[in-house]
């Protein structure tokens, strides 16, 4: 994971990097570092935590420099293990991971060579300085032939005080040509303004900054020109507007991010191809991580029972390995806020490889999912930052469930125009109606566990409602089909465990009833989400919000909001930052 940067022009590195390492941390913030050049003086400073202790490198003086935060993956989070790692003459900042760091260790330390740190990347320092015979690239080009994993690299010398060399496998990394200098970064936001040309690295691919120019190189060493990458600039930084939280805010988005999202199709410039492909499809599976993949379950039920197509839902990382079949007429839909998921990435392009049609649903333009589908349908959620996901996650199932009813449409299946049509506003409803939680949380802030029940589409959202709780909480909880509790984990109900309970399907109401009935019994606080207000009378029932009825199969794009605002007003309680949960980042870009 991890997000890094680098700049090389006529002005101050150190700001710069700040600037554009704040813009990244949604990567990880385990701890951060940058590494800047005054001459040939390399001056080092890392600091265990987030880029905010990083201030006092602001002053450093140098016009050439890298940064990095960090998400661990090999060793602790601590200064010692915080990039840039320097070995020699080199500083690198490394986002992926390095599988075969331990062969290429022991050869290191067969030379005598000393690390400073636990991490897979330092190996990369120790490679390039190994390869150095007077040519930074071929030294960099070296090292890379010896690794194996995922890498997007960004490499300085003191031997070149004037020159940043980039390698990119794997893992994302662009490149910015500004008035003032050049600039590089893991995405397009953490660099972009106004007048600056965006180019993106492909996988394989080496780039030299050296004083004004950009000069890219294949795996082999073959330089190769590019066009730079069409981006609005003006896209707006988000800010808190007044709410205590990123997740508070993006939460009272949600029905704008529906509102825009449902635009997209009808103006999908490709959507009768879209339809021709779907409309053949004998079989469509999804595949996504965390909530992504939870908005791949609730649209299985629409996709199903409106347009009555096999659905199936893979979880990214399973997908991959799994050796997965692929018929001829396979439609694999990924889905991804980030767009950057690896696991989303290897799954997708694996379908692509063995004959899918991929058509990815993501809410970052540019993104790598985005450039290697066949058809990109982007969710118009606006920037999200907290890490808990909210308004993309809404605006996944508004996307997908318009999707499964032009499909519906297109072969004589269950039209539902008028309910899809409404969900932005009824979303506003069940905003206002979420406020209700608020009351329930000394319920759950010191419970030992939660359960989350519901059945058909009710266990989609109820499964997403357990995410979002164990992920700003850190409580352990489970999503659960109703059903099934009985057949081994309602041994967990102990009394006053709090289970909340979902209701928006009249058809399963009471069979859903039964399962919370054997949970009270067994001495659980209820509480309900329904839009069926008769059920909040029951005796079961403790407490209980009621939001509006849209339907049962798209009711999960509603009753996830009490959901989400449960979630955040326990964390709250609890004193953890709900937007920045320990040991997460917003972006997974390693498997
Ligand atoms: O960017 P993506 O949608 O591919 O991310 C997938 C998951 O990492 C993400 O949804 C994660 O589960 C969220 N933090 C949950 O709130």
């Amino acid at each position: 994971m991890c997000g890094i940067v680098g700049y090389v022009g006529t002005g101050r590195a150190a700001p710069i990097l700040l600037d554009g390492l704040k813009k990244l941390e949604y990567r990880g913030y385990d701890s951060a570092g940058i590494a800047v050049l005054d001459g040939s003086r390399m001056q080092l400073f890392r600091r265990a935590g987030s880029v905010a202790y990083l201030e006092e490198a602001r002053k450093l003086q140098g016009c050439i420099g890298i940064g990095h935060t960090r998400w661990a993956t090999h060793g602790a989070p601590t200064e010692q293990n915080a990039h840039p790692h320097v070995y020699g003459r080199f500083a690198v900042v490394h986002n992926g991971i390095i599988e075969n760091m331990q062969p290429l260790k022991e050869a290191c330390l067969k030379r005598g060579e000393t690390f400073s740190s636990e991490t897979d990347s330092e190996i990369i320092a120790h490679l390039i300085e190994f390869c150095y015979d007077g040519d930074f690239i071929k030294a960099v080009r070296s090292a890379c032939a010896r690794l194996e994993g995922a890498y997007a690299l960004a490499v300085l010398c003191t031997a070149e005080p004037d020159t940043i060399v980039l390698a990119r496998r794997a893992s994302p990394l662009v490149l910015g040509e500004g008035e003032d200098g050049l600039y590089l970064a893991s995405d397009i936001p953490a660099i972009a303004r106004k007048g600056i040309k965006i180019y993106a690295l492909s996988d394989g691919e080496f780039a030299i900054l050296r004083g004004r120019e950009i000069a890219f190189y294949t795996e082999d060493g073959r330089k190769i020109s590019k066009d730079p990458i069409d981006y609005d600039c003006e896209e707006e930084i988000p800010e808190k507007k007044g709410f205590a939280h990123f997740m508070r805010k993006e939460m009272s988005e949600i029905p704008l991010a529906m509102a825009n999202t449902q635009k997209i199709i009808p103006c999908y410039p490709r959507i009768s191809e879209l339809r021709e492909v779907l409309c053949h499809a004998e079989y469509i599976e999804i595949v996504a991580c965390g909530t992504a993949y939870h908005s791949g379950i609730c649209a299985k039920y629409a996709f199903e029972s409106l347009a009555r197509v096999p659905v199936a839902v893979s979880i990214a990382s399973e997908y991959r390995y799994r050796d997965p079949i692929v018929k001829k007429g396979t439609v694999v839909i990924a889905v991804s806020q980030s767009g950057e998921t690896a696991d989303t990435l290897a799954a997708a392009e694996l379908a692509r490889a063995r004959g899918a049609v991929v058509v990815a649903v993501t809410n970052v333009r540019f993104s790598s999912l985005a450039r290697l589908a066949d058809h990109v349908l982007f969710t118009c959620a606006g920037r999200e930052i907290a890490v808990a996901a909210t308004k993309s996650f809404n605006a996944q199932l508004m996307l997908l469930y318009s999707l499964a009813e032009e499909l519906a449409r297109a072969r004589g299946g269950r039209v539902c125009g008028a309910e899809l049509a409404e969900l932005p506003a009824l979303a506003a409803e069940a905003g206002r109606a979420a406020e209700g939680v608020r009351g329930w949380t000394a319920h759950f802030a010191g419970a030992k566990s939660v359960f989350f029940l519901g059945r058909g589409a009710d266990y989609c959202a109820a499964l997403e409602g357990s995410l979002k709780f164990k992920e700003i909480t850190y409580l352990p909880s489970e999503g659960y089909p109703a059903g099934e509790l009985k057949h081994g984990t309602l041994a967990l109900v102990e009394r006053n465990t709090p289970v909340v309970a979902l209701l928006t399907s009249r058809r399963l109401a009471e069979k859903t009833m039964n399962a919370v009935h054997e949970t009270y019994a067994r001495g659980a606080k209820v509480f309900l989400i329904t839009c069926l207000p008769e059920y909040c009378s029951r005796e079961e029932v403790s407490f209980s919000v009621v939001i509006p009825d849209c339907g049962e199969i798209f009711s999960p794009a509603l009753s996830v909001i009490p959901l989400q605002a449960l979630a955040y007003y326990v964390s709250v309680a609890r004193g953890n930052d709900p937007d920045k949960p320990r040991n997460l980042a917003k972006s997974v870009t390693v498997e």
